[in-house]
């Protein structure tokens, strides 16, 4: 496909990720390199909706290590069940964090990061590969809508692991 988002001049996010969904599709289709494959999702998250932070932490031996991501600079190593990243590993669920301040143990690498949600991907054999982190610079600007249409985009990556 063309190396270009096409993107609904709305900011209803519902429509964006509609919109969005089928392109990130196209775009990793085909292409059989992950890390290829996991930058142009964040980049075109990022071009999307203008998160302040998009990216994801591979599960590397035991530790989640920092894997293609768009933003400001980031921790490089999180251990399981530490921080948003490691509970969501190690719960095996997405987390929404409304306010991070109230989230213990959330590990801020950037103190503008004011909200957060964090999606596990799991292989096929359901082990949690990664997980992919969203954060906000606005308090509570995550919800319902962005962990159902998050957990699609894991899935998608789901389907070329
Ligand atoms: N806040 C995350 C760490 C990763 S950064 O937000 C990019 C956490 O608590 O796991």
């Amino acid at each position: 496909m063309a190396e270009t988002l096409v993107l609904p001049k709305t900011a209803q996010r519902q429509e964006i990720y509609e919109s969005l969904l089928p392109q990130l599709q196209a775009l990793t289709e085909g292409e059989p390199d992950l890390v290829a494959n996991l930058a142009n999702i964040s980049a075109a998250l990022k071009e999307a909706f203008g998160f302040f932070w998009i990216g994801f932490y591979l599960k590397k031996d035991n530790q989640l290590v920092l894997g293609p991501f768009q933003g400001p600079i980031a921790c490089t190593r999180i251990d399981f069940g530490k921080g948003v990243c490691g509970a969501s590993y190690s719960r095996k669920k997405t987390i929404l964090v409304p306010d991070v301040e109230q989230f213990p143990g959330h590990i801020a690498c950037s103190s503008d990061s004011k909200s957060e949600i964090v999606v596990p991907v799991f292989d096929k054999t359901g082990e949690v590969a990664m997980v992919l982190d969203v954060d906000s610079d606005q308090l509570n600007d995550f919800s319902e809508l962005d962990v159902q249409e998050l957990e699609k985009v894991a899935a998608l990556i789901t389907s070329f692991l």
